[in-house]
């Protein structure tokens, strides 16, 4: 069953009923004001941070769940609606949601009166714009009240949520106008306060939540709007908000547009005050004057359109398949972007109060984004690369807002280093850009003690190549990618924290995972060593490489699949001769990604044991057998009950990894029937049993083994955006930067004919057509630039250089 639709025109999902199986959400904002919105004006902003700077209120674990919002109440006579359904729940004539990027519209009517609501976060400004447009569709005049409302944070959503002895005494407010200006803690340490505004005239306003809906009621049935007047009051203390009341009256076809404003204001700390407790608007009021008119706020809403159709057209592929196109051109690479801005700290399944910025996460998140904003790629990678420590490891996250390392967590991830080696690689790639190997990178954030990201590269490959166990696999820490496999921890009480208990390393736990990267990030560090011209350490790279090949090929090597990794008593796991877990995904994926044992025949055992094993019609799941009970020698993954999260969940980030090493082995039609089945825009049909957006990725798809099997859970902040970005980009369509230049090496389908791509790499345009007349699924037959041929698959740089367009034909076969 679907619940909308896609408008590819108009690059936006379209969502036709507010009833969708889970909130369907969008993000707004691009810099460093943030909104979360739901398909019914559910969600929150913030600046900068989600936790420490959080301006709307958000309850978790709601009932509904998403409840809580920017909400607009339109009062016309006796009924009282709401454009996005949400509170009142009224029974809309018409309603529409279209989630765009960066922006939502809301088109609803009820009695013939129509509002669109538009929301969004202007490029380079601390606000959400709200724009209400209401026509009376109708024959008779129409007098309308509108009320505004939204709750305020108090700023710490930790606090803001348990700290109630103190906040309840603590809320502050100034209303001057048509202006509401939230500054709970202005008084004292912070130089920050909200605002929220109204572009006209305001009947009156009200701060106090209680007075506002009436201590009773909830959002559904708030006594203001019941009674149509508001009450003026001045928040002291208690839960403030932010309402105003403005009427509209409408002769027939008539329109009247409102424009509120929630922004974020700061002043310079000797400039908070214009009087005794009197705050200094000037900031409020530079930002206000820049969105009084319709024009004004349309002029924003271009400008935000314009920033993604910029940015978008770096990469636009164009095959017979619509769904694959909008995927690729569209949603996969804006989700890219979100988790770029958020990592993975808000969304409705993230409650932003939590973790930081993955180490690792933010590295893989950069493959995805790379190719959208180079210049912000590159200071990312420089931020990760300053909280590493001197012996090579990392903290496994580091705080936004300081961009320090997360000492309540600290490090020990083993696989964490080398993923810093898989972003620079990716980002020298894409730009060519060798010198930000030179720039200097603080270790834990000293400054003093900064050495060339280079050493910082050299740093992560030397410690997984120093810190190996008796089989003379990498030690796996606390965890590698997989998080819940905690082969060190031996956790028997209830609350404590699987990924920090236990030593962070153990003596002989290892991870054949953390062997596939370090042989496939190694051959990358390796090629940047060359580039450099150290020969002498290019040769010592590639020879503990091969040395690691050996030891995956024998310990790592079970026979049909490879091992996952050996544990505290060097027992294997993800073997056959274990009872459950016997055969997991990562391993598979990275090993075969990294080359190993393509040439003898194991790689492709190793998938067919996939096949065979672990797929399903929703996907590939990440173990088999589940896990029925709980072993503390293995930790979180089977604390999880058969079929979810790790525990033979289909991990949607890991699926692409099987996709990219199908394409290796040339499978090019094996390798998009794995990338279909978790593909969001291919399940649209079956929302009701997927639930999650159909726009968007989500972390896990409920396994074979679960009782919800192919539900869907988590979307939006995932690793998955950028990885199956990777997978069908550079694996599939077969578009791979390196370092010398773009290569095109397409792995498809064989029924596909072909198809048309532009890519902007590097400054210059190339127009590529792919011709598969041949049926081939992969193999370059001929490859021209300009009509001119080109040996091999890849275009050296200097070919094109000084050219902005060039014309490239790739024949299969
Ligand atoms: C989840 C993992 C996640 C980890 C983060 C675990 O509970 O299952 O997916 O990576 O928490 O700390
Ligand atoms: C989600 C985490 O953010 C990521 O770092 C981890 O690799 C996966 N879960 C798998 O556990």
């Amino acid at each position: 069953m679907k619940f909308g639709f896609f408008d590819d025109v108009r690059k936006e999902y379209v969502i036709t009923t507010p009833k969708t199986p889970l909130p369907w959400i969008n993000y707004l904002g691009s810099q460093d004001f943030f909104g979360l919105i739901s398909n019914t004006g559910g969600g929150y902003c913030f600046y900068k941070d989600a936790k420490l700077l959080r301006l709307t209120r958000y309850r978790y674990n709601n009932c509904p769940m998403d409840l809580g919002g920017r909400y607009y109440y339109i009062k016309d006579g006796d009924t009282v609606w709401n454009p996005g359904w949400m509170p009142v729940k009224t029974e809309l004539d018409s309603y529409e949601c279209r989630h765009g990027l960066g922006y939502s519209v809301f088109t609803s009517s009820k009695n013939g009166l129509q509002a669109v609501l538009t929301a969004f976060v202007p490029v380079s400004d601390t606000c959400e714009i709200h724009r209400l447009k209401l026509t009376n569709q109708s024959d008779a005049p129409k007098n309308i009240d509108l009320f505004s409302f939204i709750e305020f944070c108090l700023w710490n959503a930790q606090d803001d949520m348990s700290n109630f002895q103190r906040n309840f005494s603590t809320g502050e407010v100034e209303v001057i106008g048509s202006t509401i200006y939230h500054k709970t803690e202005y008084r004292e340490r912070r130089n920050h306060y909200a605002v929220y505004s109204v572009n006209k005239p305001i009947e009156g306003f009200d701060t106090i939540r209680d007075s506002f809906l009436g201590f009773y009621n909830s959002f559904d049935d708030p006594d203001v709007v019941r009674e149509g007047k508001s009450k003026n009051s001045v928040a002291h203390g208690w839960q403030p908000i932010g309402s105003h009341h403005l009427k509209a009256e409408l002769a027939p076809g008539k329109s009247e547009e409102f424009i509120f404003v929630l922004g974020y204001c700061e002043n310079p700390r000797d400039q908070k005050f214009e009087a005794p407790n009197v705050i200094n608007k000037k900031p409020a009021n530079e930002l206000l004057a820049k969105y009084q008119t319709s024009e004004q706020a349309q002029a924003a809403l271009d400008e935000l359109h314009a920033y993604w159709d910029k940015l978008l057209s770096t990469y636009n592929v164009n095959t017979a398949d619509e769904k694959l196109n909008r995927l690729v051109n569209v949603w996969n690479q804006y989700q890219c972007m979100v988790t770029f801005n958020m990592s993975r700290s808000a969304s409705f399944y993230e409650s932003g109060l939590g973790r930081g910025m993955g180490f690792r996460d933010s590295c893989q998140d950069l493959l995805g984004f790379v190719h959208l904003i180079p210049e912000r790629a590159r200071e990312r990678i420089i931020d990760i690369a300053n909280t590493q420590f001197e012996d090579g490891s990392t903290y496994h996250q580091y705080q936004p807002l300081t961009k320090k390392g997360n000492a309540d967590i600290g490090g020990g991830f083993n696989d964490d280093p080398l993923w810093l080696v898989a972003c620079t690689y990716a980002y020298i790639c894409e730009t060519g850009d060798f010198s930000i190997l030179d720039e200097p990178c603080a270790f834990d954030s000293d400054f003093s003690k900064a050495v060339p990201l280079m050493d910082h590269l050299r740093r992560s490959f030397n410690y997984t190549a120093t810190h190996l166990g008796p089989h003379g696999l990498p030690l796996i820490g606390r965890a590698d990618w997989n998080d819940c496999l905690n082969l060190n921890c031996f956790s028997e009480e209830p609350g404590e924290s699987f990924q920090t208990f236990g030593p962070s390393e153990g003596p002989v736990a290892e991870s054949v995972f953390i062997a596939g990267m370090f042989v496939k990030y190694g051959k990358q560090y390796a090629e940047l060593c060359q580039a450099q011209g150290l020969e002498d350490e290019t040769a010592d790279v590639l020879g503990k490489v091969d040395q690691m090949i050996k030891v995956v090929e024998d310990a790592g090597w079970d026979g049909e699949w490879f091992v996952r990794a050996y544990d505290a008593f060097s027992n294997p796991i993800g073997s056959k001769v274990c009872e459950e877990g016997q055969i997991y995904i990562e391993p598979q994926g990275m090993c075969v990604m990294a080359g190993i044992g393509v040439e003898d025949g194991k790689a492709a055992k190793a998938l067919k044991s996939v096949e065979e094993k672990l797929d399903s019609k929703f996907g590939i799941v990440l173990l088999q057998p589940a896990y029925t009970k709980y072993h503390v020698e293995i930790g979180e993954i089977t604390s999880y009950p058969p079929g979810y999260k790790e525990n033979a969940g289909i991990f949607c980030h890991n699926n692409p990894w099987i996709v990219c090493a199908e394409t290796e082995l040339g499978h090019g039609d094996r390798a998009f029937d794995v990338f279909r089945k978790t593909c969001p825009v291919y399940l649209e049909e079956i929302s009701e049993v997927h639930r999650t957006e159909p726009y968007v990725y989500c972390q896990m798809v409920a396994g074979k083994d679960a009782p919800t099997f192919g539900e869907g859970k988590n979307s939006w902040l995932t690793g998955t955006a950028a990885w199956t970005f990777t997978a069908i980009s550079q694996y599939i369509l077969g578009i791979q930067p390196t370092l010398k230049g773009l290569g095109i090496n397409p792995c498809i389908p064989s029924g596909w004919n072909g198809y048309t791509l532009d890519r902007v790499y590097r400054g210059v345009t190339y127009h590529i057509t792919i011709d598969n007349a041949a049926g081939a699924q992969k193999g370059v037959a001929c490859l021209t630039v300009d009509g001119v041929a080109v040996p091999g698959c890849v275009i050296p740089a200097e070919m094109v250089a000084g050219k902005q367009e060039v014309a490239v034909v790739v024949t299969m076969g």
